[in-house]
């Protein structure tokens, strides 16, 4: 290890990506949208840096952007432990939570309940009427035992077609994702079961979701896609998100035939997992986030008071492309919003080695920065892309590899701090059209590209030198062409507090 780098720096810490004040945090929970607010709610030890004593941390956020930290919305109990779930609003009072003079409905919580003495994982219920700050725990907890030490997540939502309360839940070491009905959120009725399918690898599956996507944004050509968090044995290695496109009756989901045999990853880096969507949104958009780490190092992250931070909010599309039916994630606007709408610099049509020294003569720096880069593949024949984090030992490059038809994340360094992080991670291409477009957002540690309209996600973790900060360009023969480069810094957007004013 590099002795001269600092056990963790202030420069790791993300800036607008969320992190909580100080302790460990892993996946996402329960998001939800509910009377103008959105709340993230997290797998989070109030009492250190390590996993364990495991309660939903929470977060409230009026413009998806900024975020307050909150008290721990359901906390550890000495009986359970409360892991990963969802949180619905029940409208109908259909839970019957809500009193009958009470001018809102419930919000409704779903976990597991891990207990730690006998490690059986099962299925709880809590309700808030404070709007989300505490929950109540439903009085005959655990509604769904099956006496499973490897039974967790539930994802509950509203099947509006068939009228009923839709729960998924893993049975991780089986890979499979069982589905049960409810017309009163507090009894449930098991009717399918999906998998095992995709990965072949010894994968346990985690964090199940099911939503409707529109095709290239028409919404009356929608499909169901099924995303289940496998770890292990994904892509790199460690955690990863696969996902199934197909049909939901209400009961069943049905892969398309051409995909049941396929691996669909949601994201090629080695840093996005557990993503889940947000329930009771106002508009017809699909937004998630997802833990922007990986269990095969997230205990090693070299970074404190905090360890633990969440992807940015994207919006979810399918895309149809020359390799069929794929999801496309595009930051929220909301997340637009805090690009700084003067950009640092602006370039259209230059050859590449042009555009390389007028980004060296501008010196541009920047921990907190989001770039659109446009390049044409005519005359491409090394790879090209944009260096962040230069001056010191290491950087780290963003780029498109014409060899390989594919754009990736170099984030290979002289002296790791963790196993896994000097790697490079690449993903192909989905389109054929002639510009590349490569969008990357920079957050301290945390680099997250989208490309061809995310058609291509790859979200990594870099731990560079915190004094090196430069950005260039490196480029690809003498021929290529940047058809636009646009450079940006991005607001800090995070405050947090424990306390509400
Ligand atoms: C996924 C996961 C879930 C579990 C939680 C525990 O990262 O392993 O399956 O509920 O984390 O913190």
């Amino acid at each position: 290890m590099n002795s001269n780098l600092p056990k963790s720096a202030a420069a790791w810490r993300p800036r607008y990506h969320y992190t909580p004040q100080c302790n460990w945090m892993n996946d996402p929970n329960g998001l939800v949208y509910f009377d103008g607010e959105y709340h993230l709610y997290y797998q989070y030890n109030p009492h250190g840096s390590d996993w364990g004593h495991i309660s939903w941390g929470h977060a409230v956020s009026t413009d998806l952007a900024s975020w307050q930290e909150l008290p721990v919305a359901i906390p550890a109990t000495e009986r359970a432990m409360a892991f990963s779930g969802s949180v619905v609003v029940d409208h109908g009072n259909c839970g019957g939570f809500a009193p009958p003079d009470a001018s809102a409905p419930a919000l409704v919580a779903f976990f597991t309940g891990f207990d730690p003495d006998t490690k059986i994982q099962s299925q709880h219920l809590a309700y808030s009427l404070d709007r989300g700050r505490s929950y109540t725990p439903y009085a005959g907890n655990p509604i769904i035992d099956i006496g499973s030490t490897e039974f967790r997540d539930p994802k509950v939502f509203w099947h509006a077609p068939t009228r009923h309360w839709v729960m998924l839940v893993v049975v991780a070491l089986e890979q499979q994702v069982w589905f049960y009905t409810s017309a009163n959120l507090i009894d449930w009725t098991r009717v399918s079961t999906f998998g095992p399918a995709g990965s072949a690898d010894k994968n346990i599956w985690e964090v199940p979701e099911l939503f409707e996507l529109p095709i290239d944004g028409d919404s009356t050509k929608k499909r169901w896609v099924l995303i289940v968090s496998v770890n292990h044995g994904s892509l790199w290695g460690g955690s990863g998100v696969q996902y199934f496109i197909g049909d939901f009756d209400g009961k069943h989901f049905k892969a398309d035939a051409s995909d049941g045999q396929l691996t669909l990853w949601a994201d090629h880096g080695r840093d996005f997992y557990a993503p889940i969507t947000f329930a009771n949104l106002p508009d017809e958009r699909v937004l998630w986030l997802g833990w922007a780490s990986n269990w095969a190092y997230a205990r090693e992250l070299p970074t404190e008071p905090w360890r633990g931070q969440q992807s940015g909010v994207r919006e979810l599309g399918l895309a149809a492309t020359s390799q069929g039916l794929r999801l496309r994630q595009r930051m929220a606007r909301e997340m637009l919003a805090l690009v700084e709408p003067e950009p640092l610099l602006k370039l259209r049509g230059l050859p590449a080695c042009q555009a390389g020294e007028a980004l060296s003569q501008a010196s541009l720096v920047g921990r907190q920065l989001m770039a659109r880069l446009v390049v044409s593949t005519r005359g491409l024949i090394d790879p090209i892309g944009l260096e962040f984090f230069k001056g010191g030992d290491d950087s780290v490059r963003i780029g498109f590899d014409p060899s390989l038809n594919g754009f990736f994340i170099d984030r290979r360094c002289r002296a790791p701090l963790f196993e896994g992080q000097s790697e490079r991670h690449d993903a192909r291409r989905l389109l054929d059209a002639p510009d590349i477009e490569l969008e990357v957002w920079i957050d301290g540690s945390l680099l997250e590209l989208l490309a061809d309209g995310g058609t291509v996600a790859l979200t990594d973790l870099v731990y560079a030198d915190p004094q090196a900060t430069s950005v260039c360009l490196f480029h690809g023969g003498e021929a290529a062409m940047v058809q636009s480069l646009d450079l940006h810094q991005v607001r800090a957007a995070m405050y947090s507090s424990n306390e509400e004013s």
